[in-house]
């Protein structure tokens, strides 16, 4: 059975993840920084959906997680998590409180959680890391400006995950960086043209068809190459 790691599993495109993966037979360990909060993610959960906390940002959550995964092989492992950064973004408004925590969820999280798991994914057969970024950090494609928390810690996040693709090519792992579209979700909001189950229905058969020479590629959840 391939195994499947999710961050930010309770809600949003990490919740249809755990689902469409959950649905076609993978092991499941998704993960939340709230299980106690996280009601339509224990309802999927079982002998194959296994909840586990973890709030990206902490280091010692993260490493609790390899420890407890002990010796397991994680197919894929998809960092998904994320936050917007408030709505203070525009120049002029900015106050640069949300700075610091929204650069250690979007960007230092998935590399404390891929540098804490990259034994376990080395271990399992697909050997794919998928990190959830956003056209928002993408250079060529800012022409309105604003957004300087978030666009910022997504951009940083390019970075870690073109460091990883170089730095764990040599260990047979495949590095992803995807846009998911502008979804419906509480980030995108209701007026966003993609549907959850679209966006991660993508972002599956890209992960499925995906090579080693796709390592450190940004691409649309389409599997359309996306410029820096
Ligand atoms: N929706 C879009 O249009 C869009 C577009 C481009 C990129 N993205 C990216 O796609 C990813 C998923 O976004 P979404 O639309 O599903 O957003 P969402 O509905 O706001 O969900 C965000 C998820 O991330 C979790 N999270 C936030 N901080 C965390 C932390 N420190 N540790 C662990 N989990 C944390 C949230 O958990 P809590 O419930 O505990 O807050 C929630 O599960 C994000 O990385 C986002 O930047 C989304």
């Amino acid at each position: 059975m391939p195994t499947v790691l999710i961050t930010g599993a309770n809600r949003g495109l990490g919740l249809e993840f755990v689902k469409q993966y959950a649905d076609a037979g993978w092991l499941v360990h998704a993960c939340c920084r709230d299980p106690a909060k996280a009601k339509a993610l224990a309802k999927l959960t079982g002998a194959a959906t296994i909840l586990h906390e973890l709030d990206v940002a902490n280091a010692r959550h993260v490493l609790g997680l390899a420890r407890t995964l002990r010796s397991e092989a994680i197919d894929v492992l998809i960092n998904n998590a994320g936050v917007y950064g408030g709505e203070a973004q525009t120049f002029g408004k900015l106050d640069g409180t949300s700075w610091d925590e929204t650069l250690r969820i979007n960007a230092l999280g998935p590399l404390l959680v891929s540098q804490a798991l990259v034994d376990h994914v080395a271990r399992g057969g697909r050997k794919i890391i998928a990190c959830v970024t956003s056209k928002m950090g993408s250079m060529a494609d800012n022409t309105s400006g604003g957004a300087y928390v978030y666009r910022a810690s997504k951009a940083a996040l390019n970075a870690v995950g073109v460091s990883l693709a170089r730095d764990l090519a040599a260990k047979g792992i495949t590095v992803l960086l995807f846009h998911p579209g502008w979804v419906q979700t509480d980030m995108g909001g209701k007026s966003a043209p993609v549907k959850p189950k679209d966006s991660i229905a993508g972002m599956r058969r890209v992960i499925d068809a995906a090579t080693a020479k796709d390592s450190g590629r940004f691409l649309n959840y389409d599997g359309g190459a996306l410029s820096w």
